[in-house]
């Protein structure tokens, strides 16, 4: 390996709230390497590189480029020395075509107009040359976030983006996504690219990159390559404490059906079944697990039981009530909690504070007036505790979300929702882009609303997880329910795989199981 192609010296960053985000950091990084940087939520790495884009500005400190100290005060001037970025939440244009998306900016004109079928000649040859396929022609708000991201990454690509900086890409991917991914990750470094990798994945960073830098508190902890530090070593690093990722559990002890679901059909916007009449039953106090590779019903199901989305036949039952004609809110009132899979889209208003956020649709709870005004010290003292409980680094209750990193906003979603005293939670990856310190917490919390006779429902693209938490559980593929194990625990993830990617199935029989119904 060469030497250094970039290096970041004695950065510091204060937000204009006076937090000090970066200090002194010290960074650099070989041409031709995947470079880890690692660190907890809130620990400072997406401002490093955020500042190393051009997308903030550091307070002190420089950037060396080949030895030379280069001036990036903008997004523009980081991609003209070939640097580009693929941000935690992806930044396209959702109503627009992948084509508009990937040329914004640099749009190919003919006769003063944007010159579509040149756009889309680009795309096609850029998407060739790294083996990266996508449909330039498809709209983006279609598409499923694996998709999303090549785009990203082309986009940045299409731009000459030598230093390409990916700010945690996997969070949103299936296993299979992420394998993907890294494929392509090994071919664009033996072109010569060099890569900046941020992610919690302990298992990743050593499976992928060559070296990590590690962020405690805004300050560099120092840099290692990967061979010398086990996964352990990492977290300790990051955190300053062994972290346990095993929950302990005790075993479920299931009570009557709080969520029944019956001959369920959802189809897409060209008519197609993304659901195929399934059904299933969740009990009071126990977790039921949902496994499958993105994209084979398991975002329908969600979306229908919350009222988020329609269904076209079948029923929905929750603590005996048919939820067909009932709003979002008032699903919500019977009890119903959900962890959405997309925070940024469904699960907070940005602007909003952190408070506002968490009581949002409490307001009109009587337990939340007093004399028909709001009891503003209750809602003060719980929000307060919320914040404490689930380790949300923020100055206090009154900032607006947008300011959190992108962990702490899962943080807050995943606080207001199990606070609300449910009786159903459907959760979506609770855990993605979380910390190995705020995972645990969320486990743990899971674990414990089951004991407390919560029924769950629980997604996840993380089969670790899924096997971890889970009492029972299913798995989709192509809208339907292809195996059942009654007791997780007796699963392989190899088994998984194989009904995920619908190598094996089980008979209707079999699967009936999960009705608990003779
Ligand atoms: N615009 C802003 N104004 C004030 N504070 C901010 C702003 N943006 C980020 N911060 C704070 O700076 C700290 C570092 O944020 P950053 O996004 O760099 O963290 P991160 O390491 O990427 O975390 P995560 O793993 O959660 O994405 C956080 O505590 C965050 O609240
Ligand atoms: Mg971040």
């Amino acid at each position: 390996m060469e030497e250094n192609i970039l290096v970041m010296e004695k950065i510091t960053k204060i937000y204009g709230n006076g937090f000090v985000a970066n200090k002194d950091v010290d960074f650099a990084v070989k041409k031709g390497e995947i470079h880890a940087l690692v660190g907890e939520n809130g620990a400072g790495k997406s401002t490093l590189m955020k500042i190393l884009f051009g997308a903030e500005t550091a307070d002190f400190g420089r950037i060396l480029l080949n030895g030379q100290s280069i001036k990036v005060d903008s997004p523009i001037s980081a991609i003209k020395h070939g640097i580009g970025m693929v941000h935690q939440h992806f930044m396209l244009a959702p109503s627009l075509t992948v084509a508009e998306n990937m040329i914004m900016g640099i749009e190919p004109k003919k006769y003063g107009f944007i010159d579509y079928d040149k756009a889309v000649k680009m795309c096609e040859e850029v998407s060739k040359k790294y083996n990266l396929a996508i449909d330039p022609n498809a709209k983006v708000k279609d598409l499923a976030v694996g998709i999303k991201q090549k785009v990203e990454i082309l986009k940045a690509l299409l731009r000459g983006a030598e230093i390409l900086i990916l700010d945690e890409p996997t969070a949103v991917l299936t296993p299979q996504e992420t394998d993907e991914l890294f494929s392509q990750l090994e071919k664009l470094r033996e072109k010569g690219h060099t890569i900046i990798f941020i992610s919690h994945k302990l298992k990743e960073i050593k499976q992928i990159c060559n070296r990590v830098t590690i962020l405690r508190h805004g300050k560099s902890m120092g840099q290692y390559n990967l061979q010398d530090l086990s996964e352990q070593d990492i977290s300790r690093l990051m955190v300053g404490r062994d972290v346990i990722l095993k929950v302990k559990k005790e075993k479920a002890k299931p009570k009557e059906t709080a969520l029944k679901v019956r001959d369920l059909v959802v189809r897409d916007n060209v008519g197609k079944e993304v659901l195929k009449h399934i059904s299933f039953n969740v009990r009071k106090g126990e977790i039921l697990g949902v496994a499958g590779i993105e994209g084979n019903g398991q975002r329908e199901i969600a979306e229908s039981i919350t009222g988020l989305g329609e269904y076209v036949s079948g029923r929905i039952i929750i603590k005996g009530q048919d939820i067909k004609h009932m709003s979002i809110r008032e699903i919500r009132e019977l009890g119903t909690a959900h962890i959405p899979e997309d925070r940024m889209t469904y699960g907070i208003s940005e602007e909003a504070a952190i408070e506002d956020n968490i009581i949002s649709d409490r307001f009109y709870k009587r337990e939340y007036s007093k004399k028909g005004l709001f009891d503003n010290k209750k809602i003060e003292r719980e929000v307060d505790g919320l914040i404490k409980d689930y380790l949300i680094k923020c100055d206090d209750r009154t900032q607006p979300v947008r300011m959190l990193s992108g962990g702490n906003i899962q943080k807050v979603v995943v606080a207001r929702e199990c606070s609300l005293n449910p009786d159903l939670i459907i959760v979506n990856q609770p855990t993605r882009g979380i910390d190995v310190g705020a995972i645990e917490f969320v486990r743990k919390r899971l674990i414990e609303l089951r004991d407390e006779g919560v029924s769950i429902l629980l997604i996840s693209a993380d089969l670790n997880e899924i096997l971890e938490l889970s009492d029972s559980l299913m798995v989709m593929c192509q809208g339907e329910i292809v195996a059942y194990f009654k007791e997780s625990e007796k699963v392989t993830e190899q088994e998984l795989g194989e009904y995920m990617l619908g190598l094996k199935k089980m008979t209707k029989e079999q699967v009936g199981g999960i009705m608990h119904e003779k």
